[in-house]
């Protein structure tokens, strides 16, 4: 299983990923390569520290989604490193039919509450503010519908009484460094099967 990385921001999951491999701990799977739509994003550095190739790709004029020529970029630049796989860690842009139908079933995304509850933007906050006690992270298969494709695993996570946003937003971020190259290594160990509407385990 070879995959690339595309993400936008901070970086950490992607150096979870990295990490994780470079420890043996992702079975079969690679990285092949990082991508970002993001010429700040430091997970553009985390390539040359991890001897992975990454790349700048223009994202096009959009500030929430790729149009079908920046599709066509991203999706030209995972196939020529070789990746079969794509997964989103902290890539914010919504992914539509050109790039989804390039890797049908083999997207993965990387979401900060337990779906379906708090899709879309500032989901940690979203939970906060509903005041709920428990939320979590989710992995899931990218399909047309925003954070609404197949779960893949979840990890909970407890609100305590002495929590705050920032405590609440540490924690979950802990959970996801755990959660995702887990789910990765479990996929290309063939331990994880999605089906239709649960995945076989
Ligand atoms: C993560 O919390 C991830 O779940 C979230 O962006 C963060 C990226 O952090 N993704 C989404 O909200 C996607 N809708 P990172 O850049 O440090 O990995």
């Amino acid at each position: 299983m070879k995959f690339a990385i595309l993400g936008s921001g901070r970086g950490s999951n992607a150096e979870a990923i990295l990490r994780a491999w470079r420890a043996g701990g992702l079975g079969p799977a690679a990285p092949v390569a990082l991508f970002s739509d993001n010429a700040d994003a430091p997970i553009l550095r985390l390539g040359e520290s991890f001897g992975v190739p990454s790349a700048l790709i223009d994202p096009g004029p959009f500030r929430t989604k790729l149009d079908p020529a920046a599709e066509e970029r991203f999706a030209t630049a995972v196939r020529s490193a070789g990746a079969d796989w794509v997964v989103l860690a902290g890539f914010m842009r919504v992914l539509k039919r050109g790039f989804l139908e390039a890797f049908p079933d083999r997207i993965i995304n990387l979401h900060p509450s337990l779906l379906p509850a708090f899709k879309g933007l500032h989901a940690i906050r979203q939970a906060w503010d509903a005041g709920v006690r428990v939320t979590g992270c989710t992995v899931h298969l990218v399909s047309r519908e925003v954070d609404g494709g197949a779960i893949l695993d979840q990890a909970a996570v407890r609100v305590e009484d002495n929590d705050s946003l920032e405590s609440l937003e540490v924690k979950v971020h802990a959970a996801e460094h755990a959660l995702l190259p887990s789910v990765i290594g479990r996929l290309a160990e063939g331990r994880l099967r999605p089906l239709e509407r649960r995945t076989a385990r």
